[in-house]
């Protein structure tokens, strides 16, 4: 099965003005795509939820290592802190990792509950960790990396088109 991973890109990828832009807009497109999985899913239509789900695990494993690979050792080197907002964002990023795991192993099980339920604890956690980035991380990227923006939206777009990016048995 080939994954979609590269949803994030194929849809999206239109020269965006920004930093903060691209990576809000991945945050809305998971989003979307989790929101029309879970409405497959609780409609009785398993196939296409499962699909969706599948591939708003992908793209949120796929941003996740856009920024722990691209953004933030770029956030680290320009203002020298590697203990601040980075490593607190990079700890989320293990729990929401693990809960995108579960996510997968609850969607092999085919148990809907399961799915729900983890959905719903997961969507808790992205939901805070997105905002945490919106308001403060990519803003603070934008204003310190005004030179590289063109050089790390490159450096993401290839990075999102090479696969898959989790430990999940996607592929
Ligand atoms: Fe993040
Ligand atoms: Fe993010």
């Amino acid at each position: 099965m080939t994954t979609h991973s590269n949803f994030l890109m194929e849809e999206t990828w239109e020269s965006p003005e920004s930093i903060t832009e691209r990576m809000v807009g991945d945050h809305s497109r998971c989003d979307q795509v989790y929101a029309e999985g879970e409405t497959a899913l609780v409609g009785g239509q398993w196939e296409a939820g499962e699909k969706l789900l599948r591939t708003f695990i992908a793209g949120m494993q796929t941003h996740i290592a856009l920024e722990e690979q691209v953004l933030f050792p770029a956030i680290e080197e320009a203002t020298g802190m590697v203990e601040g907002p980075t490593s607190v964002m990079r700890i989320e990023h293990e729990q929401i990792r693990s809960l995108l795991e579960e996510l997968s192993r609850a969607l092999e099980s085919k148990d809907d509950d399961r799915i729900l339920a983890i959905g719903e604890t997961l969507n808790i956690l992205i939901q805070q960790h997105n905002l945490k980035e919106e308001n403060m991380l990519y803003p603070m990227s934008d204003a310190h990396l005004k030179d590289k923006k063109k050089e790390l939206l490159q450096k993401m777009q290839s990075l999102a088109t090479q696969g898959n990016h989790g430990t999940s048995p996607l592929e």
